[in-house]
């Protein structure tokens, strides 16, 4: 996610913007830049990669004198990682300038009309159509534009703004995307965190959504999306400096859960305009997507799970042939790959060597290439023919959940996409589609909130030893993701079983209190994972079960059962692996283990 810092005050802004920048280095990012007025004019000072190199090309802020500022740590999503995308983004006269963390979604609409009315752009940032249309609206009054831009753009964003005729104040705008202000005897700040403010206060205002907040060096005003001025309590900041940077959750893994419902937003709603499913980066006719013989979707680890799910969901839904590859075993398989044939690659990091490799033997092969990745400007997203990304932010956390389920959405928007173009699937059932896909934040959010119960649950498993995850289709692959959340926080050993091949071999494992968690959110498959359930259950089996609400008949098999909430069986996925992500977190707590950085793990293998 971006940072944003501000400050105004009696100090020199640019080491204080650099300080709090360095605050907010955990949530990843690969430029920064800075812009200060210097009692003349807005400097700006901007470079591509660490916080490092902007401290040594201003000298510590040296080159950039004057008490009012912004600063950015950028973590991309329009535009590769550049010092042009960086931010802050100047207007053309040089007398606006603004910082951003979010996503405007109708950017290049807003671009095409600014560039007919004359503007030049000189990035590829969503965030610079801000700083064009702040200068369209300006006549004077800095709140006036802004709550003018407010009312024209969609999507999230967290802005700070600096105006050059209007230097003694910084404006700080918030929708969506989180944004405080700090005030303290050496002046004042707004950051997109509470660690960047720490230092100097621990008085901090949470400014709310479609709030503006206007800093001056004694005073902090706030006002509502029309102009009206809104009153405001400072809340007390108890976190030490260490929690803060986790926005208070003990772990980045369980911030990163709770942050599934924002990712999964984030990743649908720039995808679908007016009811249809719009994916510009996808760089395919409709010609080319009907011409598509088959798919290959090749990854690793987590991500190769979301794409044995997506197996299902392409297969079910555009009637096209799937074939699912470890990227390990694939790029030494000598697979058979025809013209026609589209490869898709699915990688979080976007460095993994087996998945990179693999789309390099696909490119030779021939074949039309497509990378799903978070970051941005990584190898797979650069070398893929086309890429879609999954706008998750950093995941610092080694095991990975919200660009896991960023990963789940993106594909379920190409199955439905390619259904639709290729006439398996009419109006009525791709709106009936969408309409259970935008559910399923809400849905996450509703499950996250039955931690506690989990936790109860959980607890029940710290001695085990084997856990057995069962599950027939779509609820296989959900076993998969969840035999290998336990196994990597927990260093619990678990296998995920497909339930219906239990009897040749592994029901044998089964005695008095082996764990197994059944998974059986596939309606049409129910009673087959019903009868699996009882076949374990019993020869001993302590069974917890996780089903869709009104399953009720499990329960007289399962000692525990996790409900989920009704959504169309192609996205059970999404829901069912929260309670078990939250699951295989608690049990990991509970164990003592490093949530975060398991031993032996690294967040992306880019060795084979
Ligand atoms: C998942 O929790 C693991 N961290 C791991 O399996 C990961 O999904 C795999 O290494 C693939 O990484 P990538 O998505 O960055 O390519």
């Amino acid at each position: 996610m971006c940072g944003i810092v501000g400050y105004i005050g009696k100090k020199q802004a640019a080491p204080i913007l650099l300080d709090g920048l360095s605050k907010l280095e955990y949530r990843g990012y690969d430029s920064a830049g800075m812009a200060v007025y210097d009692g003349k004019q807005i400097h700006m000072s901007k470079a591509t990669g660490r916080l490092k190199v902007l401290s040594e090309i201003t000298h510590e802020g040296a080159t950039l004198p004057g008490f009012v500022g912004i600063g950015h740590t950028r973590w991309a999503t329009h535009g590769a990682p550049t010092d042009s995308n960086a931010h802050p983004h100047f207007n053309e006269t040089e007398t606006i300038a603004v910082v951003h963390n979010g996503i405007i979604e109708n950017y290049l609409k807003l671009k095409k009309k600014l560039i007919e009315r004359g503007y030049e752009f000189h990035s590829e940032t969503d965030t610079e159509v801000l700083a064009h249309l702040l200068d369209l609206y300006y006549k004077g009054d800095p709140l006036q534009a802004i709550t003018k831009v407010m009312h024209r753009v969609e999507g999230s964003y967290a802005l700070g703004i600096i105006f050059a005729d209007h230097p003694d104040v910084i404006y700080a705008v918030r929708k969506d995307s989180p944004l405080i202000v700090g005030k303290s005897e050496e002046g004042n700040l707004i950051a997109s965190d509470v660690p960047a403010v720490l230092k100097y206060t621990r008085d901090v205002y949470f400014i709310e959504n479609e709030e503006i907040a206007r800093l001056s060096e004694q005073d902090i005003e706030f006002f509502n999306v029309d102009g009206e001025p809104v009153e405001k309590e400072a809340k007390r900041i108890e976190w030490d400096i260490h929690a803060a940077e986790k926005g208070g959750y003990e772990h980045f893994m369980l911030k990163e859960m709770n942050e599934q419902p924002k990712t999964v937003r984030d990743t649908i709603n720039p995808r679908i305009k007016d009811g249809q499913i719009v994916i510009e980066e996808l760089g395919m006719s409709d010609e080319e997507i009907r011409a598509i013989r088959k798919i290959h979707i090749v990854a690793c680890g987590s991500a190769y799970h979301t794409g044995f799910t997506a197996k299902y969901v392409l297969e079910g839904l555009a009637r096209v042939p799937v074939e699912v590859d470890l990227a390990s075993e694939f790029r030494y398989r000598n697979p058979i790959l025809e013209e026609g044939e589209l490869v898709i690659i699915i990688s979080q990091s976007g460095e993994t060597a087996d998945s990179l490799a693999a789309l390099r033997m696909a490119k030779e092969r021939g074949c039309q290439t497509l990378g799903i990745v978070n970051v941005v400007g990584s190898s797979i997203a650069r070398e893929a023919d086309q890429v879609m990304y999954t706008w998750a932010g950093p995941e610092i956390a080694v095991a990975t959940t919200k660009a896991y389920s960023a990963q789940l959405v993106a594909q379920y928007l190409l199955a439905i996409k390619f259904a639709q173009v290729r006439g398996e699937i009419g109006e009525t059932q791709v709106a009936e589609l969408l309409r259970d896909l935008k559910k399923l934040p809400d849905q996450i959010e509703m499950l996250l909130s039955h931690k506690e119960r989990i936790q109860k649950y959980a607890n029940r498993y710290l001695a085990s030893k084997d856990v057995f995850f069962i599950g027939r289709g779509i609820d296989y692959a959900i076993s998969m993701e969840g035999s290998l959340k336990l196994k990597e926080i927990s260093y619990i050993h678990s296998e995920a079983y497909a339930a219906g091949e239990l009897k040749h071999g592994t029901i044998s494992l089964i005695e008095e209190g082996t764990p197994v968690i059944a998974v059986a959110t596939q309606d049409d498959l129910f009673k087959k994972t019903l009868s699996n359930i009882v076949e374990v259950q019993t020869r001993g089996a302590f069974v917890m079960a996780v089903t869709n609400a009104g399953n009720t008949e499990i329960e007289k098999t399962a000692e525990y059962v996790i409900y989920i909430p009704q959504t169309n069986p192609y996205f059970t996925n999404s829901l069912a692996i929260i309670p078990l992500q939250l699951f295989s977190y608690y049990v990991a707590v509970g164990k003592g283990c490093d949530v975060d950085k398991p031993r032996n793990l690294a967040k992306s293998v880019t060795v084979e």
